[in-house]
C-alpha cells in the first residue's frame, strides 16, 4: 500500500503578483508570471509526465519526459522550464508526445536494474510511476549497464546510496546545492558514463555531507533512500506533526506503519521549514523507542536505595503525600517544580497552574533561566514584548544579516540554510563571535564581509561602539525615531553613547577588535537598506545577557530596522519550545502573558479562573532554589523534562542541592542526570506520544500529535494533572485542547488561538487578539507593544565581568553547540548521531596548544576557580589566541563543573560563555569525573536493581 504524498507541482511557485492566462488542453488556467507550464497543469489537475524536476527545486530540463506542444511554435519545450504566457495553447498528450516520452523512459530503464518487485522504494518511485504513465510495456534496447554493478554506499547510518539505481536526475545534486546549501554532491562524467559522488568521490561520511536528507527526499528512485524504510517497508499513513529539537519548530509528516515511525518527513506546507529539515528532526527519532525508556512509575526512600517499580496510583499519591509533608514540615514555600522548555504549552501551563494553585506559591522556574532570560527581559523592557519581531521568512529580504553569539548552521540548521540562500543571493553578512562559525567564510558561495571576533565577555562595549558610530556619523532614521519611539529615552541615549569612551577606538582594546573594523560594520548595517540581527546565546549567557540584549533593540530602533519585512531583532531560541515556555508563565513572577504576579487585576483575573488563593510574591528562581535547599527551606522539587544536573552551571553546587532535598521527583523519558538524585521517577512521554503545541522562535504555535500510543501509559500533562488532583486541587482536562481554550481565555495574545484554528492554518504566531486573527507574522508594525506604543532607548554601561584571566587561569573557556547532538544530549546521544561526534572536545589555538605541548586527542586538564575536568584536546586556528571552545552534550565531559555561578544582573541566566581556565596536559580523567562515573554506575545499578524485584 503506497501513502498519500504531497502533490509535486514539479517546480517552485512563482511569487509575482501579475496573473496571465492560457490554455491547457483545453482548459483556462490562470497563473501567475513566472509560473512553470508544469506546474500551471498540476494546478489544473494536469499532470505532465517528469522526473528531473520536484516542486522544491529549480527546473533543470535535462530529462525531456516533460515535452508539451504549443499551437504555433517550435518543436516540443519541456514544461518544466517553460514559463506561462498570456494566451498561450498547450498540448500535453498526444502521439507525437507520447513516443518521445516512451523513447526517453526507454533509455533510462535500459540502465536500470528490473528488480522491482523486490526494491525498497516499489510503490514510492517515480521512475516506476512514469513507466507506467507513459505506457512503457518493453524495453527495445539491450541493457548498457553502465550503472548497474556500481558499488553500495552504506557509509551514512540514516542512509544509503546505491549508484546502480541512478538516472542522474541531478535532484540530489540540486537539493543538497539549493536547499540546504552544502554543495556536498556533484556529477562526474558525462552521458551514460556521468554519475552521482559526494565530495570528491568519496563515501558520503568523509564527505562535507551534514546528512541533511534534502536529497534523499529529492531522489525519484531507490538511489538514495532511508534505511528505516529499506528494513521496514513502505509507511502506510501519515500523521502531521513538529520536531521536538530545535527552536526553528520544523513541521514534519511522521510517515507511520501501525504505531511504527518508519520516516520523518519534512512537511512541505510547513511555514517555518518549507519542506526542508536537518539530520536531528529527519533521522534522530530512535531515542523515544530506545532500550533506556523507562516506562514504569518508580519509588525510593532514599537516593541510596534500590529502585521500586509501583502502579501509577501508587507513585503518584506517594509524591502528593511526601510533597504535603514537606510543606507541613517546612511550610507552603518550600516546595516547587522546573518546566522544561522539551514540554509542550499545555504542559507548562497546566506544571505552573499546578504550582501557583495547588502548591500555594510561585515556585516555578523553567530551563529559558539558564538561555533567553535575558531575551524576555531585555525586548519587555524596550520594545514591550518578549520575543523575536519577525517570521524566518523575513530574512529572505535582509540586505544585511547580522549574527551575533549565534552559530544558525548548526544550532538552528534549517533557518541557518535560509539565510545561507539569502547570502548566496547577494545579502552582506556582519558576525560577532569570538570563534570562526561555519558562515564566515566555510559554507560555499558565502564569506562574512566582518567578522568581529571579540573578546568573550564585552558583548556590551561593542555594541555601544556600534552605536556610537551611528549615532556621531548621523547614520540614524530620525524620522522612524520621532514617530516610533520615546523620543526623550532617545535623546539621553544618543547623548550616552556618542562620549568618547564609547567610540571604536577607545573600544577596541577592551573587545580586541580594530577599530576601523567596528565602525565599517556599523555603517554597513545603518546604510543597508533592510538589516536584521540574529542573536543567540552568546548574547545572552554573560553577566550583562539583558544590557547586550538592550543594546541590541537600541541599534535596530535607532536605525529604523523594525516593523517592516527583512528587519528586526530575532533571538534564535535553542530548544523546541523556549519560546512557549515563557509565554506559558513558566517564570516566578510573570502570569501566562508576561504579567506580573503582583499585577492586581491579572491575579484576581487568574484567582477567579483558577479557583485558589493566588500568592502575590514572586517565587524562587533556578539557582535561588538550590541555595534555599543548602538552607533547608526548599526540600522538595517536582521537575519535568529538564537535566539541571547536567544542564545547570557550577554543577557541584547543583548536586549537593538536589542531595540535600527531601523529594526530588522527575518526569522524564530516561533517569537523567537529575533522575539519579530522584526519589519518584514518574514515567514521560516522548513528542511522539502526545498531543499538544509547540511555539517556536518566530512565535508560531504548531501541532504536536501522538502518532504512537504513550509508552507508560499516560502524556505527560495527564500526569501532571494526576499529581494535582492527588494534592488536592483538582484539575478535570480531558484533552489538551481544552487546556490551550483555558489559555486563550485567560491570555490576550493568544485569544484567538484555538485547536481547531491551527489543524486549519496549519500554524498561528502570536498575538492572535480575536476570532478573526490569523496571527502576526511581524511584530511592531505600526506601534511598539509597550503602554505608550512608543520603543524606548536604554543606557547600555559596560560593566566588565567578575570573571578575569589572570596568571593562573589565562585562557576563557566558552561553549557552544554541535549540529548532531541536542543540548544535555539525553535524546540525540541514544542514536546513530553519535557517528558524527561521540565526545566533547576542547578546542584550543594552535599557539596556546604549542606553548602546552598539546597535540589533537590529548587528554587535557581544564581547570577553572570552582572546578576541574578533562576533555580531548582538538587543535584549531577557529578559536583565537587565549580562548578554548567545548560543547556540552556529554554528563561525562562536565563542562559545567567549571562553569561559575556568575549571571546577569537582571535575570540570573549564567554566565556560561565566559570562565577563565587553565589548561594543561594530563593523563588521567577529573577527579570530578572518577566521582560521577562511581556515582553514575551505581544509579544505573540501583536502577537494574528495582527492574529485577520486579
Ligand atoms: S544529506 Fe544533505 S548535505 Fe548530505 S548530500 Fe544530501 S542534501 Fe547534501
Ligand atoms: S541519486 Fe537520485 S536524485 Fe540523484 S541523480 Fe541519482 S536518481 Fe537523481
Ligand atoms: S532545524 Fe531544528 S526543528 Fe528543524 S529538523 Fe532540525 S532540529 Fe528539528
Ligand atoms: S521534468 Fe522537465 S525536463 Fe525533466
Amino acid at each position: 500500500m503506497s501513502i498519500n504524498k504531497e502533490q509535486d507541482f514539479g517546480t517552485p511557485a512563482s511569487t509575482a503578483l501579475e496573473q496571465v492566462t492560457l490554455e491547457i488542453d483545453g482548459f483556462k488556467v490562470t497563473a501567475p508570471v513566472g509560473t512553470s507550464i508544469m506546474r500551471a497543469a498540476a494546478s489544473i489537475g494536469i499532470d505532465i509526465p517528469k522526473l528531473c524536476a520536484t516542486d522544491s527545486i529549480e527546473p533543470f530540463g535535462s530529462c525531456r519526459l516533460c515535452v508539451v506542444q504549443i499551437e504555433g511554435g517550435r518543436g516540443m519545450p519541456a514544461s518544466c522550464t517553460t514559463p506561462v504566457a498570456e494566451g498561450l495553447k498547450v498540448s500535453t498528450q498526444n502521439q507525437k508526445l507520447a513516443d518521445v516520452r516512451r523513447g526517453v523512459m526507454e533509455l533510462y530503464i535500459s540502465d536500470h536494474p528490473l528488480d522491482c518487485l523486490t526494491c525498497s522504494a516499489n510503490g514510492d518511485c517515480e521512475l516506476q510511476d512514469m513507466a507506467g504513465a507513459v505506457g512503457l510495456r518493453e524495453v527495445r534496447y539491450n541493457p548498457v549497464e553502465t550503472h548497474l554493478h556500481a558499488v553500495k554506499d552504506e557509509s551514512n547510518p540514516y542512509f544509503s546510496f546505491d549508484p546502480s539505481k541512478c538516472i542522474v536526475c541531478s535532484r540530489c545534486v540540486r537539493a543538497c546545492e539549493e536547499t540546504q546549501g552544502t554543495f556536498a554532491l556533484t556529477i562526474d562524467g558525462r552521458g551514460f558514463d556521468s554519475k552521482v559522488s559526494p565530495s570528491q568521490n568519496e563515501a558520503f561520511m568523509d564527505s562535507e555531507c551534514v546528512s541533511c536528507g534534502a536529497c534523499v527526499q529529492a531522489c525519484p528512485t531507490a538511489t538514495l533512500m532511508e534505511k528505516s524504510v529499506i528494513d521496514h517497508g513502505q509507511p502506510e499513513h501519515a500523521i502531521v506533526t513538529t520536531c521536538a529539537y530545535c527552536g526553528v519548530g520544523c513541521s514534519f509528516r511522521a510517515e507511520m506503519k501501525g504505531e511504527q515511525v518508519i520516516r520523518m518527513v519534512p512537511n512541505k506546507d510547513g511555514k517555518a521549514n518549507h519542506g526542508h529539515s536537518c539530520v536531528k528532526g529527519r533521522f534522530a527519532f530512535g531515542y523515544a523507542t530506545h532500550k533506556d525508556r523507562i516506562t514504569k512509575p518508580m519509588i525510593r526512600a532514599s537516593i541510596k536505595d534500590a529502585w521500586q517499580e509501583v502502579s501509577w496510583e501508587v507513585a503518584i499519591n506517594h509524591a502528593a503525600s511526601e510533597l504535603k509533608r514537606i510543606q507541613e514540615k517546612y511550610g507552603k514555600d518550600a516546595i516547587g517544580g522546573i518546566t522544561s522548555s522539551r514540554c509542550t504549552n499545555e504542559e507548562v501551563y497546566i506544571m505552573q497552574k499546578l504550582i501557583r494553585a495547588g502548591f500555594g506559591n510561585n515556585n516555578v522556574d523553567t530551563c529559558a533561566r539558564v538561555c533567553h532570560s535575558p531575551t524576555g527581559y531585555g525586548l519587555k523592557q524596550t520594545f514591550g514584548e518578549s520575543s523575536g519581531t519577525q517570521d524566518f521568512d523575513s530574512v529572505m529580504k535582509a540586505d544585511v544579516i547580522l549574527v551575533m553569539g549565534a552559530n544558525p548552521t548548526d544550532g538552528h540548521p534549517v533557518f541557518g540554510s535560509m539565510m545561507k540562500k539569502r547570502l548566496r543571493q547577494g545579502a552582506k553578512l556582519i558576525v560577532i563571535d569570538p570563534r570562526e562559525i561555519d558562515l564566515v567564510n566555510k559554507s560555499p558561495h558565502i564569506q562574512a564581509d566582518f567578522h568581529l571576533k571579540l573578546r568573550p565577555g564585552t558583548n556590551v562595549a561593542l555594541v555601544s561602539a556600534l552605536a556610537h558610530v551611528i549615532v556621531t556619523e548621523q547614520l540614524m532614521d530620525e524620522d522612524f525615531v520621532n514617530e516610533r519611539c520615546d523620543v526623550e529615552s532617545f535623546a539621553k541615549w544618543t547623548a550616552f553613547v556618542a562620549q568618547e569612551q564609547y567610540s571604536p577606538e577607545a573600544t577596541a582594546a577592551i573587545t580586541g577588535v580594530p577599530a576601523d573594523e567596528m565602525r565599517a560594520a556599523a555603517r554597513l548595517y545603518a546604510t543597508a537598506g533592510n538589516a536584521a540581527i540574529y542573536y543567540g546565546l552568546g548574547v545572552t549567557e554573560h553577566s550583562q545577557g539583558s544590557t547586550t540584549v538592550i543594546g541590541i533593540a537600541n541599534l535596530a530602533m535607532a536605525t529604523g530596522n523594525l516593523g517592516r519585512d527583512g528587519v528586526g531583532v530575532n533571538p534564535l531560541r535553542g530548544q523546541n519550545n523556549v519560546q512557549g515556555s515563557c509565554d506559558m508563565g513558566s517564570f516566578p513572577h510573570e502570569y501566562p502573558g508576561y504579567r506580573h504576579v503582583s499585577d492586581e487585576q491579572t491575579h484576581r483575573l487568574f484567582e477567579d479562573a483558577w479557583q485558589a488563593e493566588l500568592s502575590w510574591e514572586p517565587g524562587l528562581r533556578i539557582p535561588n532554589m538550590f541555595d534555599a535547599a543548602m538552607d533547608k527551606s526548599f526540600m522538595g522539587l517536582y521537575c519535568e523534562g529538564e537535566d539541571i544536573a547536567q544542564s545547570d552551571p557550577d554543577i557541584q553546587h547543583v548536586h549537593a542541592a538536589l542531595r540535600a532535598m527531601e523529594c526530588v521527583i522527575v518526569q522524564d523519558i530516561f533517569l537523567n542526570e537529575t533522575a539519579k538524585f530522584a526519589h519518584v521517577f514518574l514515567p514521560g512521554s516522548s513528542f511522539l506520544e502526545k498531543d499538544g503545541t509547540f511555539t517556536n522562535a518566530e512565535r508560531r504555535i504548531s501541532p504536536v500529535r501522538k502518532v504512537m500510543s504513550p509508552l507508560a501509559g499516560y502524556q505527560d500533562w495527564e500526569v501532571t494533572q494526576m499529581l494535582s488532583n492527588a494534592m488536592g486541587y483538582a484539575m478535570n482536562y480531558s484533552h489538551p485542547s481544552e487546556i490551550m481554550a483555558e489559555i486563550a481565555s485567560l491570555t490576550p495574545s493568544f485569544t484567538g488561538v484555538s485547536y481547531e484554528k491551527i489543524d486549519q492554518l496549519g500554524s498561528i504566531q502570536w498575538p492572535c487578539y480575536d476570532e478573526a486573527s490569523v496571527g502576526t507574522p511581524i511584530m511592531h508594525e505600526q506601534t511598539f507593544m509597550r503602554d505608550n506604543g512608543k520603543g524606548l532607548f536604554m543606557l547600555t554601561e559596560y560593566v566588565a565581568t567578575a570573571e578575569r584571566v589572570t596568571k593562573k587561569f589565562p585562557l576563557i573557556l566558552t561553549t557552544g553547540r554541535i549540529l548532531s547532538q541536542y543540548n544535555v544530549g539525553a535524546q540525540t546521544r541514544r542514536t546513530e548521531n553519535n557517528a558524527w561526534h561521540s565526545e566533547d572536545r576542547l578546542e584550543i589555538h594552535p599557539h596556546d596548544a604549542e606553548d602546552r605541548g598539546l597535540k589533537t586527542g590529548d587528554w587535557v586538564g581544564i581547570k577553572s576557580r570552582v572546578g576541574e575536568t578533562v576533555l580531548r584536546a582538538l587543535v584549531s586556528d577557529r578559536v583565537q589566541l587565549g580562548i578554548v571552545y567545548t560543547t556540552f552534550h556529554f554528563p561525562e565531559s562536565g563542562a559545567n563543573v567549571i562553569t561559575t555561578d556568575n549571571s546577569d544582573w537582571a535575570t540570573n541566566c549564567p554566565e556560561y560563555k565566559v570562565t577563565a581556565v587553565q589548561v594543561s596536559k594530563v593523563n588521567q580523567t577529573s577527579e570530578w569525573q572518577e566521582e560521577y562515573q562511581a556515582f553514575s554506575d551505581k544509579q544505573l545499578d540501583l536502577l537494574a536493581q528495582g527492574s529485577q524485584h520486579d
